[in-house]
């Protein structure tokens, strides 16, 4: 029976898999905290590793996983800009869940929206405290206004689609643009630029990668229209949160949904509130009653679990039964050193 240490097990997880587990009989080995150079040591007679998104990953990590003889890292998320997949490469195999509900991100997406921009967060707490004035709660309608998604993947056409049903003018834009789908929501490619000057809302749905680190910046902000929103449910080094802040402080900035930050690892996930935290950037946001900011929960149905735990289970007994990983994981993009097409692995 191949063990897996489970790393950052929150009680949900545990549901979950232990659920799916059933039908696949591994030895999984929860363990509450997070991977690192504290805690890998937890790994030691595991067969593979499951990480999600704030574990570390890094080359030492990876080189300690190797001495202790493990295979295979499986992460239960798609995202993997925490993995460093170079060094990986050849050593130990990744594998991830590409897909698991793009519905429940970009529906959280729209929840932000809506939220922020009917402020039913601010609602909800006035009419507790049985103050039932209206004043400051107007909002607009999204019906004519125009949003802006940034990556157009499979979360970011799902945003886009359900902002087209609001009657919204959708503006995309990504390096490898899906025309066909453009023209099915009358939608239109622009470059970054003109869908900053010309979006009410911007969405992130584009990967974390070396060219979208800080893609929303000083210089993207000032090109955006006054008073635009922000969502970005996508990873927070998207957004330079300095910038953000000074964006929202002069106004530039109208309203911000945040379901992830730059430094969320020392604290999403976590329960803080016996507490104090140090992060002021952190502390800064959560003064701003037009900022909504969640625990990196966009993921977070049902629906969404039980496809985690299965594509996760199925890639590790599709490892160790040496059949072909459609999920793996590789640093390059494939071309002709890659042994996929033919094997069926990236090596
Ligand atoms: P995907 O891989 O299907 O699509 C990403 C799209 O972004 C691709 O079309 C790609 O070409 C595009 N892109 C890459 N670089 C870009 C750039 N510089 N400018 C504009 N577009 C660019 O990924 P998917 O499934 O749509 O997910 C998007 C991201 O959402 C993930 O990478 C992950 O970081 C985040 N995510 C967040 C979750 C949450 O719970 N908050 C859950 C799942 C994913």
């Amino acid at each position: 029976m191949k063990t897996i240490a489970f790393f950052d097990t929150k009680p949900y997880d545990r549901e979950s898999f232990d659920k799916v587990n059933a039908d696949y009989g591994f030895n999984i080995k929860y363990i509450p905290a997070k991977l690192n150079e504290t805690t890998v040591p937890l790994a030691k007679d595991a067969d593979a590793v499951c990480v999600f998104v704030n574990d570390t990953v890094d080359q030492v990590i990876i080189n300690k996983l190797l001495e202790m003889d493990v295979k295979l890292i499986a992460l239960r998320c798609a995202g993997y800009n925490n993995v460093d997949t170079k060094h990986a490469y050849k050593k130990l195999h990744l594998v991830h869940v590409p897909a698991y509900s793009p519905y429940a991100v970009a529906e959280y997406t729209l929840a932000m929206i809506l939220t922020l921009n009917r402020k039913t967060h601010r609602a909800y707490n006035r009419t507790k405290d049985l103050n039932f004035n209206i004043n400051g709660f107007v909002g607009f309608d999204l019906k004519g206004r125009t949003a802006g998604v940034i990556g157009t993947g499979q979360i970011g056409r799902i945003v886009a689609s359900i902002l087209n049903g609001f009657g919204m003018r959708i503006l995309l834009t990504d390096p490898f643009p899906n025309e066909e789908f453009a023209k099915s929501i009358d939608a239109e490619y622009v470059d970054l630029q003109t869908l900053c000057n010309k979006s009410d809302i911007v969405s992130l749905n584009c990967p974390l990668t070396p060219d979208t680190y800080h893609i929303i910046n000083d210089e993207t902000i000032e090109q955006m229209k006054d008073g635009v929103m922000i969502i970005n449910t996508g990873r927070g080094p998207l957004i330079d949160t300095n910038a953000l802040i000074k964006g929202l402080k002069s106004r530039k900035v109208g309203s911000a949904g945040l379901d992830v930050y730059e430094e969320e690892s020392d604290y999403f996930f976590e329960d803080f509130s016996n507490d104090i935290i140090d992060d002021d950037r952190l502390g800064r946001l959560l003064t701003f009653n037009n900022v909504l900011i969640t625990s990196h929960q966009a993921f977070f149905t049902e629906d969404a679990l039980g496809n985690i735990a299965t594509t996760t289970l199925q890639n590790i007994k599709d490892f160790f039964a040496d059949n072909k990983l459609p999920n793996e994981i590789c640093y390059h993009v494939c071309d002709d050193e890659c042994d996929k097409e033919e094997n069926g692995r990236c090596w």
